[in-house]
């Protein structure tokens, strides 16, 4: 505690080099800059008391302040272990007038390399606003919802379990960490849950956990699903990805692309970007999928489709981004070529199963550098690991660019708004903003790329049935 503001990030004196870098990125994310502007009066966040789980980067610098000129207070971690800009979140902590030595700004609990159980530590730090608990989470793949749902769930039960055989680190952890809370207040995640008035998550896999809550009736708060704004999950997932995966590869490995076999593992949002983005970069791309619809797609498209079996020993690079898990395995990974290249670009590390791998007897772990690591099987040949199999394109690099974000966080801001300013007018479901909002947030964005939109007249509105203000396309209408 500095200046009685409370935090832990890795080096305040960083600030400078983040706020410079800010400033840089203000100019790119015209959509967070309008929505300050638009709602420098009127205040809305005015007594939103943000717990924020998402990439401590220099782009959620500009979301964390957006949302305090808004009127909130906000408390942030980072929802990995890797994915903090060190500069950025001293830059926040610093705030826009203070100093390193009497900083000014918000309490950041984020610093890029931490370990799990501090990983879970600044999660529950955001959690503790002075007296009380926030009363809304901005979430980035569900695990501050999830430690308030299985804090909700344990604290009605009496007692934490004990884990189970199946039960992987992280969740062990996870339990700790729910155990020291109960031992500390019985009722602490239960007060919390009561007074949160919702959430809004970012990401395809954070929206897939509240979902299952809302199937199951567990969801404890109204959600607003900001992935599936179309100017988020179009633009972020994939434009963003097309971005930030060639970054994060490049920066690892700084290994020519061109003329490589790489393997993208799943056609979805993420997965066309990333195709594509190989592609670019001139390497023959295959693709695997599940669902014939995305297959097709892929084909279409000018991509091989096939099973992982049948490319593992002959592909140079591998890049999952399924959502799901044990897309590539320990087994595949002996199979590789030497020196072959493995990283996720989805939500979470168990799309490649690094515990197998690292189970593998005789397997040597040698660590290039931070976030690179050369696995070296018994037999003499190794491959690369990226970020430990955790997404590589934040891991490696700083992912997405500031312009795509911009979509993205407006949406964020545009769903804190709602869910903080009509309480009661949400039940405890999950639900996407009005195609308005999220023409409204596309349409900021077009001056700064010299966008010269069509004007429907009235005749023609009334020819395709909707208005001239929009929205212009169903709610079915798929992009
Ligand atoms: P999506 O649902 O659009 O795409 C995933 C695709 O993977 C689907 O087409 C699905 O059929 C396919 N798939 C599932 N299991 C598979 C298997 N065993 N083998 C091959 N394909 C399989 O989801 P989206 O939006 O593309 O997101 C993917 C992941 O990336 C999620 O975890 C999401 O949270 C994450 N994400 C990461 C970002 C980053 O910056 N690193 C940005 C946005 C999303």
């Amino acid at each position: 505690k500095v200046n009685g503001l409370e935090f832990a990030v890795a080096d305040l004196s960083l600030a400078e080099a983040g706020r410079h870098q800010i400033r840089l990125a203000e100019h790119e994310m015209p959509g967070l800059m309008a929505t300050r502007k638009e709602y420098a009066a009127s205040k809305p966040l005015k007594g939103a008391k943000i717990a924020g789980s998402l990439h401590m980067t220099v782009q959620t610098a500009v979301l964390i302040e957006t949302l305090v000129d808004l009127g909130a207070e906000v408390r942030w971690a980072s929802c990995n272990i890797y994915s903090t800009q060190d500069e950025a979140a001293a830059a926040v902590v610093v705030g826009r007038n203070g100093t390193p030595d009497k900083p000014e700004g918000v309490p950041v609990f984020a610093w890029k390399g931490e370990t799990l159980e501090e990983y879970w530590w600044c999660t529950d730090q955001i959690f503790r606003f002075d007296g009380e608990g926030p009363n809304m989470i901005l979430d980035d793949g569900g695990d501050a919802s999830m430690l308030v749902h299985k804090g909700v769930e344990f604290e009605a039960a009496g007692a934490v379990p004990e884990p189970s055989e199946e039960d992987s680190e992280e969740y062990r952890i996870v339990l700790d960490r729910l155990r020291k809370s109960l031992a500390e207040d019985s009722q602490r995640f239960t007060r919390i849950a009561a007074n949160i008035r919702g959430v809004t998550e970012e990401t395809t896999t954070g929206v897939l956990r509240l979902y299952e809550y809302a199937k199951s009736g567990e969801l404890l708060f109204p959600a607003i699903n900001v992935n599936d704004s179309v100017t988020k999950s179009k633009f972020d997932n994939k434009y963003g990805c097309r971005h930030s995966l060639i970054d994060g590869i490049n920066r690892a490995t700084d290994v020519l692309i061109g003329g490589k076999v790489a393997v993208v593992c799943g056609y979805g949002d993420v997965g066309k970007g990333c195709a594509d983005a190989l592609r670019g970069q001139g390497a023959r791309v295959i693709v695997t999928e599940i669902d014939p619809i995305c297959a097709l797609q892929a084909a279409m498209d000018g991509y091989e489709v096939t099973v992982l079996e049948d490319v593992v020993d002959k592909a140079d690079i591998f890049v999952t981004a399924t959502g799901n898990f044990n897309i590539i395995t320990a087994e595949h990974m002996s199979r590789m070529k030497h020196q072959a290249i493995v990283g996720n670009i989805g939500h979470f590390d168990n799309e490649i199963d690094v515990a197998g791998l690292e189970k593998i007897p005789g397997i040597k772990r040698v660590e290039i550098k931070p976030q690179v690591d050369e696995y070296v099987f018994p037999d003499g040949h190794s491959i690369i690991l990226l970020s430990r199999g955790r997404l590589l394109n934040l891991g490696n690099a700083t992912g997405h660019p500031s312009f795509v974000m911009s979509n993205s966080f407006t949406n964020q801001v545009l769903a804190q708004i709602e869910l903080f300013t009509k309480p009661g007018e949400y039940d405890k479901q999950v639900y996407v903003l009005p195609k308005k909002l999220d023409e409204q947030v596309a349409r900021l964005h077009l001056d700064a790329l010299g966008v010269k939109l069509t004007k429907l007249t009235k005749e023609q509105a009334n020819y395709i049935g909707v208005d001239v203000e929009g929205p212009y396309k169903p709610d079915h209408y798929r992009y």
